[in-house]
């Protein structure tokens, strides 16, 4: 059976490919979202892949977690500012795996707590558009570890 997974995207995300190349390479989201839907269906997992620069709209989405078996998210700078969307990750009963394509933590300090963190299984940060690819394999382990 294929399992649904949400990968959610916030802020200025939709610029990748543009938005300082140097930090975050110039793969855009939508290149990101290609890699993931194939090997999503490599791991038998459907992709749902979204993007928002609305706070709000990231709460209303990680609250609809119905018929969802695991999520992804780079929260972008929400991250470091959202006990919003800290609050749902909490209350969604799904295992949530963080990603950032930068290194966060060999940025600036205010990059460097996540409230994210605080509700993820797990973080990976710092392979750019690869790390979406790695956070799909952690989540195909740990649904596959579940029981039915
Ligand atoms: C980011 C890191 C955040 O600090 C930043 O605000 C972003 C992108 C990343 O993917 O490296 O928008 O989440």
């Amino acid at each position: 059976m294929t399992s649904a997974v949400l990968i959610l995207n916030g802020p200025n995300l939709n610029m990748l490919g543009s938005r300082e190349p140097d930090l975050y390479g110039v793969e855009t989201l939508e290149d990101i979202r290609a890699q993931c839907a194939a090997r999503g269906k490599e791991l038998g997992l459907a992709v749902d892949f979204r993007q928002s620069n609305t706070e709000g709209e990231l709460v209303d989405w990680i609250q609809q977690t119905e018929g969802i078996s695991g999520m992804i998210l780079n929260a972008g700078a929400y991250t470091h500012t959202s006990i919003a969307i800290l609050d749902a990750l909490r209350a969604a009963s799904v295992p949530i795996i963080e990603v950032h394509l930068s290194n966060i933590f060999r940025r600036e300090e205010y990059r460097r707590h996540s409230y994210v963190s605080e509700a993820a299984d797990g973080v990976i940060c710092g392979f750019g558009g690869h790390g979406y690819l790695l956070a799909l394999d952690a989540l195909s382990r740990i649904l596959k570890a579940e029981p039915e």
